[in-house]
């Protein structure tokens, strides 16, 4: 068949040894839903979407696929929408991120099996937007991301409130014994109240930036909160482009290149983005054979200024964000630090759309290249005897007078201890000890949980403590803050030097080098390796695939067989 008969409803037909008698069935089964022919003829355009009873975050998702939908209707394609499984962030066990690989399997292949010219991708929640991205990038059909929008901030006795930076600090202030059960109780109901993702520059938000800045979104849309107006037209417009998409073509290889990708984690840097995000970018990049380097993520961040005022790491929400000119204001700044010549799903490249600056910003928000808010980027990654392969902290969330320091290691084994002992009013712990969890990696067994934010015990709490370093090889929330070293790799369940820590052991922080060290010697550290005992993996299921083919955070936590080939160069 010509490449034109394999367009629409003949793509990729099911094998009956008859390729006439496929397509007549298909087109039959196509009917019974009650399509005209003249629609059967059009470019089929997929809305890949994860709305879920299980997904707070994707509440409005039927209201924003309709908008999809019109818009492909208007600009003459067949709109089909279609759910893979969704993965709301607190609703999953162990964690989300087990299972975001699995996401983006299925959406790979229905991208790929199913018969699609071009696929709008619709998520929000965390894992979601890597997921979509991830397969799609690997099925490398012509694809345009659309986000689900941030929540809008709610009212609690006079101060807003927004998921998640705010139930963390309620948490904390209840732990400190500082508000009381029906305080928290209160609060509780007015921390989320739209649909929407977290309001403030959380993973979500973080990935929902990162998209626009790799060119798979439309320009202006990440930020545009989930329950305004301009989200509804942003699906409309996606919907009309993804049909524009379907003819040129278009394909994510073309899109997600070496040099839109350090475009991603130059925006990253500069928005001060979340931990969560580097592993998620990796793998992204990854299935494009683009490699993400601890080590240039550390030259750009010296040279990449944290540009916007938003929670964690400062006092605005996502909405006072996309009012002060959104991700066009930030790209407008960092133009003479990105590459311009990328090109993105419009057609056209980054230049092209930054070539007139924005109607008007909040400097409030977002401020000039020249006079920064921070003047290096959020994030580092740290490197040393403890972190053989690199560790991630974020700076901009983290307390500067704890970065050159040599503490007391206090040890947990795992989450599970953690959550047994932490509170233990017996704990023999002190403010600049440092607080170590083992065995909360991608292999653990715990999925990697965003467990890094160790609560800080509640007798030092209580007794005014706010910050210490905390070292493990878990996640952190993008909506948590600290001095909070995260990603330890290898991790303690592969026998990484993290599994060798013992409570009392020395361990040395320095930013300013880069360096985590465990300052215990060698023929130590040999004993303790001769009698580590890898943990037992799962007995079966996806469970004990993830465990045997997970990569480590530096690879983005994809399975080994997920990756594309390298790129020559990179
Ligand atoms: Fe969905 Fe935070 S829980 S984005």
């Amino acid at each position: 068949m010509s490449d034109d008969a394999n367009r629409g409803l003949a793509r990729g037909l099911t094998h009956y040894g008859d390729g006439g008698f496929a397509l007549y069935l298909r087109r039959s089964f196509a009917r019974s839903m009650g399509y005209s022919s003249a629609l059967l003829e059009r470019p089929t355009i997929g809305i890949c979407h994860a709305a879920s009873d299980l997904n707070n975050c994707h509440r409005h998702f039927p209201e924003l696929i309709e908008a999809v939908k019109r818009g492909v209707l208007a600009a003459g394609g067949l709109p089909l929408a279609f759910p893979t499984i969704s993965l709301g962030e607190v609703f999953l066990h162990p964690t989300s991120l087990m299972y975001r690989n699995l996401m983006a399997m299925d959406v790979e292949e229905m991208c790929r099996a199913q018969p699609l010219d071009a696929v709008v991708l619709v998520g929000g929640c965390d894992k979601t937007v890597p997921a979509q991205l991830m397969g799609a990038s690997s099925a490398n059909v012509p694809a345009i991301q659309l986000v689900a929008g941030p929540m809008m901030s709610a009212r609690h006795e006079g101060e807003r409130l927004g998921a998640c930076t705010d139930c963390r600090r309620f948490w904390a202030r209840f732990r400190g014994g500082e508000i009381d059960r029906a305080a928290i109780d209160r609060v509780e109901t007015r921390l989320a109240t739209t649909a929407g993702t977290c309001a403030v520059m959380g993973t979500a938000s973080t990935m929902a930036c990162i998209a626009e800045a790799l060119g798979m979104t439309l320009p202006g849309t990440a930020a545009i909160p989930a329950v305004h107006a301009d989200r509804l037209r942003a699906g409309e417009e996606t919907g009309r482009r993804a049909v524009a998409l379907a003819a040129s073509r278009l394909t994510p290889d073309r899109i997600i290149t070496r040099e839109s990708v350090e475009n991603a984690l130059i925006v990253l840097l500069a928005i001060g983005g979340s931990t969560n995000a580097i592993i998620h970018l990796t793998a992204i990049a990854g299935r494009r054979g683009v490699r993400v380097s601890l080590a240039r993520l550390n030259e750009l961040s010296d040279a990449t200024p944290v540009l916007v005022d938003l929670k964690p790491t400062g006092s605005h929400y996502m909405e006072d964000f996309f009012a002060a000119g959104g991700m066009s204001a930030v790209l407008h700044e960092l133009r003479p630090l990105l590459h311009l010549d990328c090109i993105t799903v419009t057609g056209e490249t980054l230049a092209d759309r930054l070539a007139s600056p924005p109607e008007w910003v909040d400097r409030a928000v977002v401020r000039p290249l020249v006079q920064p808010f921070h003047p290096v980027g959020g994030l580092v990654a740290l490197f040393g005897t403890l972190a053989p392969c690199g560790a991630i902290l974020k700076r901009a969330a983290a307390s500067s007078e704890l970065f050159e320091r040599t503490g007391r290691a206090i040890v947990f084994t795992s989450p599970s201890d953690l959550a047994t002992r932490i509170d233990d009013p017996s704990l023999d712990v002190q403010p600049d000890d440092f607080l170590v969890m083992q065995n909360s990696g991608p292999t653990s067994g715990y999925g990697m949980p965003e467990a890094g934010y160790l609560p800080i015990p509640s007798r030092l709490a209580r007794a005014g403590v706010k910050d210490m370093v905390r070292i493990s090889d878990a996640r952190m929330s993008g909506t948590a803050y600290g001095t909070v070293v995260l990603h330890v790799s290898p991790e303690a369940a592969l026998g990484g030097p993290l599994a060798l820590v013992r409570t009392g052991d020395r361990i040395r922080l320095s930013v300013r080098e880069r360096r985590l060290d465990l300052e215990v010697d060698a023929t130590e550290l040999a004993k303790r390796k001769a009698q580590w005992r890898a943990p037992v993996p799962p007995e079966r299921g996806y469970q004990r695939l993830y465990a045997e083919r997970v990569l480590q955070a530096e690879d983005g936590c994809d399975f080994d067989f997920l990756r594309a080939a390298q790129r020559p160069g990179d």
